[in-house]
């Protein structure tokens, strides 16, 4: 499984990069806005110009704005033009169905947005996929990554059970029940649960869109994502620095180094 980096702080995304772990970026407009009010960004382009050099060629996954299919083809055609001579690495994030209000329940704009940027030979990432089914149909419309939320379908099934929560408790993969009653959104009992049904689907019917396991909150859940199939997982800088710790391995390092002996020393002078 690939490891990409969810954050639009070049400061972090330099760090990791260093460490020569990163394999990808992903950002939203939310994390570019965390990102300019931390560096009281006055040029976005100047920035995203930068933050794509530091990149150099791994992917980086950079979003539309608009909503309706004219908006985001012509965002996306823009993001492509400004951005992929740089370093020939943008992916262009467009929502699988980018309805803005809950009684709003089918736009087909991002699924055909997806198609006509997918033939102008634009790489696609569809992001905000819940379901399966948007997975599929992005998939045959051209997305060459599926973005599945995991943190957030947790969220989603723990608030219809009315279950308390903070943003990164752990939700276990088989589900959780209450009052013996498993819950579950049509069908799906957890975050991680749709990453396996999307990726036995996808292996089953030989589909090439890489499924990248997005909005993950812990290290177990990372974990989990991994054994699931995904092919490539997003996470924050934050989960990246707990991948590398233990407290075993600190135990481990204070005792190897009081075990050095003179002689072993002064090999390596
Ligand atoms: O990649 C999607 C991610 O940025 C959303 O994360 O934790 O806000 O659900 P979260």
């Amino acid at each position: 499984m690939k490891l990409f980096l969810d954050s639009a702080d070049i400061e972090e995304i330099k760090k990791v990069k260093s460490w020569g772990i990163l394999e990808g970026v992903t950002t939203n407009p939310s994390l570019i806005k965390k990102a300019a009010e931390k560096y009281k960004v006055k040029n976005l382009e100047t920035y995203i110009k930068k933050l794509l050099k530091v990149c150099k060629t791994i992917p980086v996954s950079l979003e539309v704005i608009g909503t309706d299919y004219e908006e985001m083809v012509r965002e996306g055609k823009i993001l492509h033009k400004k951005f992929n001579k740089i370093s020939r690495n943008v992916y262009v994030k467009i929502p699988i169905n980018p309805c803005l209000q809950k009684s709003c329940s089918m736009k087909s704009d991002g699924i055909q947005a997806i198609q006509t940027l997918h033939k102008s030979k634009i790489k696609i990432n569809c992001t905000l996929i819940f379901t399966p089914e948007q997975a599929t149909l992005a998939a045959k419309a051209g997305a060459n990554y599926v973005s599945p939320f995991v943190g957030r379908e947790d969220d989603y099934i723990r608030e219809m059970g009315r279950i308390k929560f903070e943003k990164n408790d752990y939700f276990p993969k088989e589900g959780f029940k209450k009052h013996k009653k498993r819950l579950e959104d049509k069908g799906i009992i957890s975050g991680v649960n749709l990453i396996e049904k999307i990726s036995t689907n996808f292996k089953r019917s030989k589909i090439k869109t890489e499924v990248l396991a997005a909005s993950i909150r812990n290290q177990k859940q990372l974990r989990e994502c991994e054994t699931a199939g995904a092919d490539i997982a997003t996470v924050t800088f934050k989960i990246i620095e707990k991948l590398i710790s233990h407290s075993k391995t600190v135990e481990g390092m204070k005792k190897f180094t009081k075990d050095i002996v003179p002689e072993y020393k002064k090999m390596f002078k």
